[in-house]
């Protein structure tokens, strides 16, 4: 087999080796796909400015993200249903981004429990938290955070209600994944799934106490109507706020009007995204909208952080001088979970580390605190 290069090349494996309805959920967005489009052609269309004749034998891409230390500006993203890539998948995540210097965040729609995780993990993970229509269950989800010692909370802003996916309706996906007469002779064909997920012993949302009857009847975008709450408002962030002294970070933010009441919270980091172009379809790419909000809020408490299409070292580059501290990488982690855990995933990384620093040096940079706009041809 031919050698494992790119990010690109564990997406390919992984659409081999994972049912097409669960390759389908990272892979796809919502409506047209003309935002899930527009993050990777707006990164790509970025020029890198080649310098030359500058010696950079001695580099360095490690850096701090919300006060913690990094080995490149990288953080997994939360992502649903990690556990249905690779059985146990959030604790192959975790173990490989603590392996490598990077944080891991764990989403409320995992399908380890936090407790899971946190069992079997020697560092501090952070916990990303949806807040439900039930308080008292999200109130309940951040003391278990707080008790599985997690390092940062990320409160997603972007989902209360849901952008639809044509693909995920048309696959009838639901959680726990079901065996129907559409999708059995696809099973049937991914037996390292079978042996990994559908043969181990989790399935459902671990974090979630699902009601059996609904849990039958809905497909996972009809569960997530019934259970996210369209009413949440920047109150709830401050009831969040009141609730965790930890670190907090804001996920999903893409108007730089937002950025600013965002910012005003005095929150750790604010993350620039459309959640991968899985919610609003027309919504302007996050590359795009990075530097509108680097040049409303930058330099205050909050780190501006990016999120959406990164899949390369190059593409960390370009969101760092662009403005952000760190990047967070969600469908590149899921491919790679699929692909090969926890190695998988230590690969991935371990790709886009490479690539960065190659990448800083052949823009004549030494050292990622030194990465500005001067590194782009804009
Ligand atoms: C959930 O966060 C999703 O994007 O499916």
């Amino acid at each position: 087999m031919a050698p494992v290069t790119s990010i690109q090349d564990l997406r390919a494996i992984a659409k081999r080796k994972v049912p097409r309805a669960i390759f389908h959920y990272a892979d796809r967005g919502s409506y047209d796909e003309a935002t899930l489009r527009a993050n990777k052609a707006d990164l790509a269309a970025i020029g890198l400015r080649q310098r030359v004749m500058i010696d950079v034998s001695e580099r360095s891409t490690a850096t701090t993200l919300i006060g913690e230390k990094v080995a490149l500006p990288l953080a997994i993203a939360p992502t649903g249903l990690t556990g249905l890539f690779h059985g146990d998948g959030e604790i192959h995540g975790c173990r490989a981004a603590q392996a490598a210097g990077i944080p891991f965040t764990l989403s409320t729609m995992s399908i380890c429990s936090i407790e899971d995780v946190a069992g079997a993990v020697d560092k501090p993970f952070w916990f990303q938290l949806y807040v439900m229509r039930d308080r008292k269950f999200s109130e309940s989800l951040i003391e278990r955070a707080k008790a599985a010692k997690c390092s940062a909370l990320v409160l997603t802003l972007d989902l209360q209600i849901q952008g639809q996916r044509h693909m995920d309706i048309k696959n009838g996906l639901s959680v726990p994944p079901r065996l129907t007469l559409a999708n059995a002779l696809d099973i049937a064909t991914k037996p390292h799934w079978i042996a990994s997920v559908l043969m181990g012993k989790r399935h459902s949302f671990g974090n979630l106490a699902v009601r059996k009857e609904s849990d039958s009847l809905s497909t996972l975008s009809q569960w997530i109507a019934g259970q996210f709450d369209p009413s949440l408002s920047w109150k709830d962030v401050e009831w969040v706020r009141s609730l965790w002294p930890g670190k907090l970070i804001l996920k999903g933010v893409l108007d730089v009007e937002d950025a600013k009441i965002a910012a005003a919270t005095g929150v750790d980091a604010i993350v620039v995204s459309n959640h991968g172009g899985r919610q609003l379809d027309g919504a302007i790419s996050s590359i795009k909208a990075l530097p509108r909000i680097v040049d409303a809020i930058g330099g205050g408490t909050s780190e501006v952080w990016f999120d959406g299409g990164v899949q390369s070292g190059q593409d960390i580059l370009k969101a760092r001088a662009l403005g952000a501290r760190g990047c967070m990488m969600g469908k590149a982690f899921l491919w790679s979970l699929a692909a090969g855990g926890q190695a998988g995933v230590a690969k991935a990384i371990e790709i886009m580390r490479r690539e960065l620093d190659v990448s800083m040096a052949l823009t004549g940079t030494k050292d990622i605190e030194q990465v500005d706009r001067s590194v782009l041809e804009l």
